[in-house]
This record gives C-alpha cells, structure tokens and sequence, in this order.
C-alpha cells in the first residue's frame, strides 16, 4: 500500500492533505494574507479547515464558510458530525461555519471574499462548472487541491476519464497567473487577473 494511503487509513482527518504536511502551508498562507472572509468548498472531517481556522484565530479576525455535502455526498465523505466535532472551537468561536450545500451554488451567496479553497476531488469538469462564477470574486487567491502531474495520474482520474487538472489549467492560463506546490496531493494557488 502507498504510504500515503496508510496513513489516511489510520489518521483522524481522513486527509490526503496531512502526508505533506499542507496544515502548514494553509496556516501560513492565512497569517501572511490576513484574511477576513475565507469560503471552502469540500471540507469532509476539517483537517485543511481546522489549519485556516487556527491561523484566524492567531490573527485575530476573520472567517471560515465551510461547504460540503457530507452525508449526501454520493462517493465517499463523512458525516458532518465528525467535522463539527473535529471543528467544535473555532464553530464556538464563530471563527468557522459549516453549510450542508451543494458546491456548485455557493458562488450565489458572496458577493467578494478574500481566499477560495476548492478541494472536491477535483477534476477539469468540476473546476470547469465552480471556478469561471468566484474568478471575479476572490479579492485575494483560490487555492485549488491538485494541478501536479502526479495528482492527474492517480487511480479514479484515469478510471473514470475526468479532465486532468493540468489541461484545465493550461486551458485557462489567460485567465490568471499560478504556481503549483508538487508535494503530494499538490496544490495550485491562483491570483485572478483583474
Ligand atoms: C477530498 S474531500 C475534502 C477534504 C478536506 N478539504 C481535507 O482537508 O481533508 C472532498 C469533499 O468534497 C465534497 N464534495 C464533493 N462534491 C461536492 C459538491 N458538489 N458539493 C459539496 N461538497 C462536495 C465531498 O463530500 C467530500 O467531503
């Protein structure tokens, strides 16, 4: 078995996040840009949640809307009861606020926000159907799970013959300018050109 997926298997979070440590990387991003409004779209147990969360919390303001549709999700998720639990702090705090809601409508409830995360075992198609509607939105940088040659090439992408990542950046490149962190499962982080 891949040393990453033993780990997810064992690991509270359920994160493909955690094998690279990318906690660090979203606590880091949120106390450099100071954030007061964040919106993320696939939250499952909380782990990159839990991460922003702490960092608002050290900077002292701002938001988390947490996105998923955990129990009704039709592959695999959790149920939304291990993310409260998991996220039960900064939920008390206000720091973080969790909405049972299809992805592809959340772009309807903002007018502007300052970060986008996207992490719904994403693919070409679904970025295709999120990303055009939040472009003009987000003040700040989208962060999307994926965009390395290696996240293109896991199993269920080719399985089921999604649109890689890649392609869809590539396709888009006019758009905004990217760099992606290679570390498994990869991370592309998007400024908008306005
Ligand atoms: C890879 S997990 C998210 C992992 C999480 N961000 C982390 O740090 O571990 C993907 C999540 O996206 C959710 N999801 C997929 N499609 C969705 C949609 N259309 N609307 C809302 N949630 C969706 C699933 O329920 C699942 O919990």
């Amino acid at each position: 078995m891949e040393g990453w997926r033993k780990k997810l298997e064992e690991s509270k979070w359920k994160s493909s996040y955690e094998e690279n440590d990318y906690g660090s990387v979203f606590y880091g991003l949120v106390r450099a840009l100071k954030p007061k409004l964040i919106v993320e779209l696939g939250t499952k147990n909380g782990y990159s949640a839990f991460h922003i969360a702490r960092a608002l919390k050290e900077n002292g303001f701002g938001n988390i809307h947490c996105y998923d549709l955990w129990e009704k999700y039709q592959y695999s998720s959790c149920p939304i009861s291990i993310a409260k639990e998991n996220l039960k702090e900064f939920i008390n705090s206000g720091a973080a606020i969790l909405k049972l809601k299809d992805a592809k409508d959340v772009h309807r409830d903002f007018d502007s926000v300052d970060i986008l995360h996207v992490d719904l075992s994403n693919h070409g198609e679904i970025l295709e159907q999120i990303i055009p509607y939040w472009l003009p939105k987000v003040k700040s940088l989208i962060i999307l799970e994926g965009g390395s040659e290696e996240r293109d090439n896991i199993e269920w992408v080719k399985k089921y013959n999604k649109q890689p990542i890649r392609n869809w950046l590539n396709n888009n490149k006019n758009k905004f300018r990217y760099i992606v962190l290679k570390s498994f499962p990869s991370l592309t982080l998007i400024e908008p050109i306005k």
